[in-house]
């Protein structure tokens, strides 16, 4: 089995999205994403996608999900042998992912921000932290899953 990372940024109340976009602009947390995910597969729900600026996200491959194009099932089904894996979201996306995902890294914003979109719940107690670094406005913190090995 291949890594199944989710990748995502919330505020201590679990707030990912504001009006189809991120709720906050850190270019910090940016180049965070951009460093995670260069060169890699990343799958996308299809109202995520619309909201980035992907002119400015090129060396990655997307896999954009929608019911109406490819479905997610039959996405992670096809990479499960494969490739490792990044899940960038949305809300929906992750929450379908969760039980498959065998890591995550989040960063944990400082700061509130409002919000109408949020992370799913999800059981911290079957995941191990792996680390958890200090970048000034945010936290990253890396997880994996409990009892899951990985090749
Ligand atoms: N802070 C973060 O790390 C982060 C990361 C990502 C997104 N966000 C934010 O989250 C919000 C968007 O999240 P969201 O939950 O509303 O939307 P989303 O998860 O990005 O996309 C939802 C869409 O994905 C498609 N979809 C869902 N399940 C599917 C499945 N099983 N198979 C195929 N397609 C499927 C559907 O597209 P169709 O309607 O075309 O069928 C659905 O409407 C935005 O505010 C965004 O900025 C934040």
């Amino acid at each position: 089995m291949k890594k199944i990372i989710i990748l995502t940024a919330m505020t201590k109340k679990f707030i990912i999205g504001y009006y189809e976009k991120l709720p906050w602009n850190i270019p910090e947390e940016i180049e965070h994403f951009k460093q995670i995910t260069t060169e890699k597969i990343i799958i996308v729900g299809r109202k995520t996608y619309l909201s980035m600026n992907v002119e400015s996200l090129r060396n990655r491959q997307f896999i954009i999900v929608s019911y109406s194009g490819l479905l997610l099932e039959d996405v992670l089904k096809l990479t499960k042998l494969k490739d490792d894996i990044t899940v960038i979201g949305g809300s929906e996306i992750y929450k379908q992912t969760l039980q498959f995902a065998t890591h995550a890294i989040i960063s944990i914003m400082n700061t509130n921000y409002m919000g109408d979109v949020f992370f799913p719940n999800f059981n911290i107690y079957e995941w191990h932290i792996d680390c958890i670094e200090n970048r000034n406005r945010f936290y990253v913190l890396q997880i994996s899953k409990i009892g899951v090995s990985v090749m």
